[in-house]
C-alpha cells in the first residue's frame, strides 16, 4: 500500500501547501553583477595613480587652456605654491618657523649657504642637532626625495632664497639632478650639524 493510497477524494482535490522555497536569482542577474565585479577590480588594479589627487596633475592652468597634454613642463614650476603645499605648515608663511620647534628659514645661514648643501637636506631630510642662527633644533625634516620631481625642489629653494629679504641666486634643476645621482644610495635623513657640515 504507498502513500497516494491514502489519501481518500477530498484530500487529493486539497492544493499543496504553499512553502516559501529559497530561489536563485536569475542568471542574467547573477551574471551581470559577476561582470561588473570583475570590471571595477580589473579598473582598480589598472589604474596608474601618480600623484596624489589634491595635487592635480601640476599642470597650469594655462597649459589646460592650450588642451595639449605633453606641454606640461612648458610652464615654469612655481616654488611659492610648492611652499604653500609642502613646507608652510612647519616654516610657516612668514618664513619664521615655530620657536623650539621649527627652524626658520628666513635669514637662516643654510638657506643662503651652499646650494649642494641645501638639494641635501631637501632630498634627504635632518634630523639630530641643527644650529641655525645660534639657536639648537632637535627635530625631524622630512625628505622630499620620493615627494617633489628636481624642478619642484629647484623652484622651492629658489624661492624660499628670495623671500622675506632673502636675497640668494636661483637653484638650477641640474644641481638638484646631480645631488640625486650622487646620493641615490642614501636612505637615511643627515645626522645635523655633524655631518651636514662636513658637505
Ligand atoms: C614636518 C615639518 C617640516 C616640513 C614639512 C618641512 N620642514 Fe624643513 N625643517 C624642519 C625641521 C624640524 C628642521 C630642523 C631639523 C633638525 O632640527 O634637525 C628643518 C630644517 C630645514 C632647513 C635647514 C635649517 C633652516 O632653517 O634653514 C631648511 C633649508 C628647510 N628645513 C627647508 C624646508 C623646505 C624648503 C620645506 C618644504 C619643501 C621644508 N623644509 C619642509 C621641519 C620641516
Amino acid at each position: 500500500m504507498n502513500d497516494n493510497d491514502a489519501l481518500n477524494d477530498a484530500q487529493k482535490r486539497e492544493k499543496i501547501d504553499p512553502s516559501e522555497e529559497a530561489k536563485s536569482l536569475p542568471w542574467f542577474i547573477t551574471m551581470t553583477i559577476g561582470a561588473l565585479l570583475m570590471w571595477s577590480a580589473i579598473y582598480i588594479s589598472e589604474t596608474v595613480m601618480i600623484a596624489a589627487p589634491e595635487d592635480g596633475d601640476n599642470r597650469a592652468p594655462q597649459v589646460l587652456a592650450t588642451n595639449d597634454c605633453s606641454a606640461t613642463d612648458k610652464v615654469a614650476i612655481d616654488g611659492g605654491a610648492v611652499f604653500q603645499g609642502k613646507c608652510v605648515a612647519c616654516h610657516q608663511a612668514n618664513g619664521q618657523g615655530i620657536p623650539g620647534v621649527f627652524p626658520p628659514l628666513a635669514a637662516s645661514e643654510w638657506v643662503a649657504g651652499k646650494p649642494e648643501v641645501l638639494a641635501n637636506i631637501l632630498l634627504h631630510g635632518i634630523n639630530g642637532k641643527l644650529t641655525v642662527k645660534g639657536v639648537v633644533y632637535n627635530g625631524q625634516m622630512p625628505a622630499f626625495k620620493d615627494l617633489l620631481t628636481d624642478g619642484e625642489i629647484a623652484a622651492v629653494l629658489t624661492h624660499i632664497r628670495s623671500q622675506w629679504d632673502n636675497k640668494s641666486e636661483a637653484i638650477d634643476e641640474k644641481l638638484i639632478t646631480t645631488v640625486r645621482d650622487a646620493t641615490k644610495d642614501r636612505a637615511n635623513p643627515y645626522n645635523g650639524d655633524e655631518e651636514l657640515s662636513k658637505l
